[in-house]
């Protein structure tokens, strides 16, 4: 095994709470594309001319096609070995008493890490703790583009014209995806929930992301401000490489097996 793998090995076994902070990368090993890969283009549209409400407001339509798109794209992708190394770790955690020891925060949209905890929890009862922290929202959720109302729905949705997009029940209005597009704020309930995990955890595994969208890019920043050991996962270098402690170059889906199977937090620690 390389020494970086052996090294980060350590700085797992040596850690009582974990943030695993992801990207796009943790899930390309299950098929989806990631934002800024060759991959991300649809028709000839970059994600960020689609992704955000002035093209919403323009044209519905396109922008529910390119989603419904990617909603069955990802629909037909299964958690990868990195997904299921994560969410076996918290449910170990969990069988120790600790269930929030292991907090997930992502920036992916896919739901493959809620997935990846259903699959390895097998029907049992879990506490809230576990669910992944979605900054982006989920592509399986929409909201009203102008009340409150949201629901989940993993269904299709119908794009064949602007009338059979869905509406709110509750006014009218074109419902919409529930992620966050660019230009948007993030949900402040849920970055402040991040902020908190990232701030008292004592190791950081930062896996699959090229860390250049703000504010979520900064999370690993206020782990390492608060005295953690950051832990890189990646292909490649990234703006993030020069504050890791340990950077270890190789595929999520193969990294994160070797950091974590058999690992549980010891709850002495941390
Ligand atoms: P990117 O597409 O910017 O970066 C993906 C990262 O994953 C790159 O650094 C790759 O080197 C790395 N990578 C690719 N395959 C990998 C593998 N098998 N194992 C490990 N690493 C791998 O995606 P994000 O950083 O997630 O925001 O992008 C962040 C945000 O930008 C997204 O959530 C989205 C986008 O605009 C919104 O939609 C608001």
């Amino acid at each position: 095994m390389e020494t970086s793998i052996l090294e980060a090995r350590e700085a797992v076994e040596a850690a009582g709470r974990v943030v695993v902070f992801t990207g796009a990368g943790i899930s390309a090993e299950s098929g989806v594309p990631t934002f800024r890969g060759s991959g991300g283009l649809w028709r000839s549209f970059r994600p960020e001319q689609l992704a955000n409400p002035m093209a919403f407001s323009r044209d519905p339509r396109l922008v529910w096609e390119w989603y419904q798109w990617r909603r069955t794209l990802v629909r037909e992708c299964a958690p990868n070995p990195g997904h299921r190394a994560v969410a076996e770790a918290q449910v170990r955690a969990a069988a120790q008493g600790s269930p929030d020891a292991v907090r997930v925060i992502t920036q992916n949209v896919d739901g493959l890490h809620a997935r990846a905890l259903s699959e390895a929890l097998a029907g049992k009862a879990h506490d809230p703790a576990m669910e992944p922290i979605e900054l982006h929202g989920s592509l399986f959720r929409l909201t009203c583009s102008v009340c409150d109302y949201g629901q989940p729905r993993r269904a299709a949705v119908e794009t064949s014209s602007r009338a059979a997009l869905p509406r709110c029940p509750e006014c009218g209005k074109l419902m919409r995806p529930a992620v966050v597009w660019f230009g948007e704020m993030l949900e402040p309930d849920v970055l402040d929930e991040a902020h908190a995990a990232a701030g008292s955890c004592d190791l950081c595994l930062v896996v699959g992301t090229s860390a250049v969208v703000e504010p979520a890019a900064s999370l690993p920043r206020v782990a390492a401000a608060a005295g953690a050991t950051v832990v890189e996962v990646n292909l490649e270098p990234t703006a993030l490489t020069p504050i890791a402690d340990i950077a270890v170059f190789g595929p999520a889906g193969e990294t994160l097996p070797a950091l974590l199977d058999g690992w549980a937090p010891d709850p002495a620690v941390g």
